[in-house]
């Protein structure tokens, strides 16, 4: 099976249990990791790729209810919790639309800022959806990435590497009832680009100004680059 697929499918599998994993697995961190990302955003109209949920996109509007936002995701399932969240929290704001990450179906130059969250790590081509990101916003407008990344300190390392590696598969196999998506997601992440190998990528495809921060000892990064 693709890559694509494969995820497609495994989004699907445990989407009815993937808020609380996140909650949970974060130890609450989740949050603010998002908020903080919403917060590097300009206002205007904004793309969420890789929305899932829509949790990212609910930060967003919740910086600025001025913006418009669009939640875009390739899993059916996925989007139907988020427009069920959106209705619930009775936003006005975010639209839910079925979109490939690597393939969006927006014109050049619409958006004032494009945002993704955990999700670039699952995409098959990581330069192929950043440049996709670079191509629908506006020039000037801002790319915004929240990924896990690896803390640099070398005793912290290893008790994430402990924690992400052999308790995080347990607690996620147990709430989820599969054991293949929290196994892959430790090993999607150790094989994730290095922040400095991910930098390089994000000027690959067309940013410039790029900084990031390390956030919660460096076990997420949070990328922005000007179009
Ligand atoms: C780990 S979840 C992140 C969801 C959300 N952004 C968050 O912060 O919780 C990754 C999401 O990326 C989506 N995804 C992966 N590859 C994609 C692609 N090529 N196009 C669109 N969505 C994709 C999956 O369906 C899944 O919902």
């Amino acid at each position: 099976m693709q890559k694509k697929e494969y995820i497609k499918k495994m989004f699907a599998g445990i989407s009815y249990r993937y808020d609380l994993l996140n909650y949970l697995l974060s130890l609450g961190q989740d949050r603010y990791w998002r908020r903080f990302a919403a917060d590097k955003l300009p206002s205007g109209l904004i793309l969420d790729i890789c929305s899932g949920t829509g949790d990212v996109a609910v930060e967003v509007s919740k910086v600025s209810n001025k913006s418009q936002i669009i939640a875009a995701d390739f899993c059916e399932e996925m989007l139907k919790l988020c427009a069920q969240k959106i209705k619930d929290k009775n936003i006005k704001n975010i639209y839910c639309i079925q979109n490939d990450a690597e393939n969006l179906s927006f014109k050049d130059e619409t958006f004032n800022g494009a945002i993704v969250a955990f999700g670039i790590r699952n995409v098959s081509d990581i330069k192929k959806a950043l440049t996709e990101m670079n191509r629908v916003i506006k020039i000037g407008g801002e790319v915004v990435v929240l990924e896990f990344s690896q803390p640099e300190n070398p005793i912290l390392r290893s008790i994430y590497y402990f924690y992400f590696k052999k308790i995080l598969p347990v607690i996620g196999a147990l709430i989820s009832k599969r054991t293949g998506p929290y196994s892959y997601l430790p090993s999607s992440v150790m094989a994730f680009p290095k922040r400095s190998e991910f930098v390089e990528i994000m000027k690959e495809s067309g940013m410039k100004n790029i900084g990031f921060y390390c956030l919660t000892f460096g076990i997420v990064t949070v990328y922005t680059g000007i179009k």
